[in-house]
């Protein structure tokens, strides 16, 4: 490992921390307003701890069901909530979701580089194909993966150009415009776009989005990918697959940073964070965590007292269709190692649901494990989720984060003041 490699940190929007919660609970926001007030404060806090950027993940439909459980659910338009917290920092990225399955490249080139001169070269594109919204939008029911990866490609291509169609030198120099007279299999556009570029460079690009067609696309175009990665071994197998096949579309191995979300559940001993942990599933019944115990390791607990033992003679064998290898892996090793009772098993994170990193713990304990996956060659950062409670996020940024600068894993101060800057784009 190089001495000067150091991680990338993203933290994201969202009160995570408030799953499990009741409605009326204190810090609960009584309004979108109060909501968006706490966007802007994390986003100072995120840059005050001087991490990369801050990150807002977006879907275009409503969940009646999912918002009454949680109400941070509904949120404001990011790219518009992104602008407003660039007039309240100076340095942080500020990285927004757009979907390429439901806009038109026109305006998104254009929301985009408008967001890049508001922040002063700090705007990020997370670009997402989108799993349900179709209905929205008049294009019901979804186009297939294939479909959407094929429009996004031609959607990023589309709005590339248009960024380099108008020159910042078109203001300084007297560079000209250039039309793009793009015809394709679902945009025709003209061009020039009606912004110029932002002298910092484009806006860098995020992918959402890890199958075969996603990470093409990733390796393709994309400086960073937002990826779902349960455990290490899918991280080093990942990032060693992007290395690859950015080579092969003639890119720098390293140019696509992969920055898994970080689901952590921190507190000053290791009872109270899983005690956070529980809290945040304690929606889940015991029917629907038994179905999902059934879906990822094919082990059917129905009926048996919490306080039983799975053993290891208990696993079904290993050749068993499940939903997960992953997961099903995670698990059986948990099950091998401890023997736990049902009710240990059925709190687990394989078995409650996040597809991300999940890490509950001390601060030492967490920091050990981002420490070993970064030294493995998993990851090249992470997108914070924080979870569990508002004291687990500060412990993140004023203790976790000061301890990763200690090793010199982490930037002591920013470097520059634009997103690429931060990224380490050239
Ligand atoms: C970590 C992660 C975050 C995502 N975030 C969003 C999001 O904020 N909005 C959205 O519409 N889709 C989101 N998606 C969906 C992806 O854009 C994509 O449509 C989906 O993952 C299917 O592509 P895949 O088969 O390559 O994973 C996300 C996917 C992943 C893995």
């Amino acid at each position: 490992m190089t001495k000067d490699r150091q991680l990338h940190i993203g933290l994201v929007l969202a009160a995570m921390w408030r799953k499990g919660r009741d409605a009326s609970e204190d810090d609960t926001p009584s309004s979108l307003r109060d909501a968006w007030d706490l966007h802007v404060g994390l986003a100072r806090m995120a840059e005050q701890a001087k991490l990369d950027f801050v990150f807002k993940p977006d879907y275009l439909v409503l969940h009646p069901a999912l918002v009454a459980r949680s109400p941070s659910a509904v949120s404001l338009d990011p790219t518009m909530v992104l602008a407003s917290i660039a007039r309240s920092t100076e340095m942080v990225g500020l990285v927004t979701t757009v979907s390429t399955t439901f806009n038109v490249p026109y305006v998104v080139a254009r929301q985009m580089q408008s967001l890049h001169w508001i922040s002063n070269g700090r705007a990020g594109w997370n670009i997402v194909t989108s799993i349900e919204g179709a209905e929205n939008f008049g294009n019901a029911p979804m186009p297939s993966p294939d479909e959407r990866y094929r429009k996004a490609a031609e959607f990023t291509d589309v709005v590339r150009r248009l960024w380099q169609s108008h020159p910042y030198e078109v203001m300084t120099e007297g560079a000209s415009y250039a039309p793009i007279n793009h015809i394709g299999e679902f945009f025709s556009v003209k061009g020039p776009l009606n912004v110029a570029g932002h002298p910092a460079g484009p806006p860098p690009l995020f992918q959402a989005g890890a199958s075969d067609a996603g990470r093409n696309f990733a390796a393709s175009v994309a400086d960073a990918i937002f990826g779902s990665i349960p455990d290490m071994q899918a991280g080093i197998e990942l990032r060693a697959d992007l290395r690859v096949r950015a080579e092969r579309h003639g890119r720098d191995p390293g140019a696509v940073r992969v920055l898994p979300g970080l689901y952590f559940f921190l507190a000053r001993t290791r009872e109270e964070a899983w005690r956070l942990h529980r809290q945040a599933h304690a929606h889940l019944t015991r029917e629907k965590r038994d179905e999902a115990l059934k879906a990822v390791l094919g082990l059917d607990v129905s009926g048996m007292p919490l306080d039983a033992r799975i053993t290891s003679d208990l696993l079904p064998a290993c050749d068993q269709f499940v939903r997960s290898r992953t997961h099903a892996d995670l698990l059986r090793r948990f099950i091998e190692n401890h023997h736990p009772t049902l009710d240990d098993v059925l709190a687990r994170p394989e078995v409650v649901g996040s597809a991300h990193w999940v890490s509950v713990g001390t601060v030492e304990d967490v920091l050990g494990e981002i420490v070993e996956w970064f030294e493995a060659g998993a990851i090249d950062g992470f997108i914070a989720l924080p979870g569990g409670s508002f004291e687990s996020l500060q412990l993140f940024l004023n203790e976790l984060v000061p301890a990763l600068v200690a090793r010199g894993l982490f930037r002591r101060d920013y470097q520059g003041s634009t997103l690429r800057e931060h990224l380490g784009i050239g």
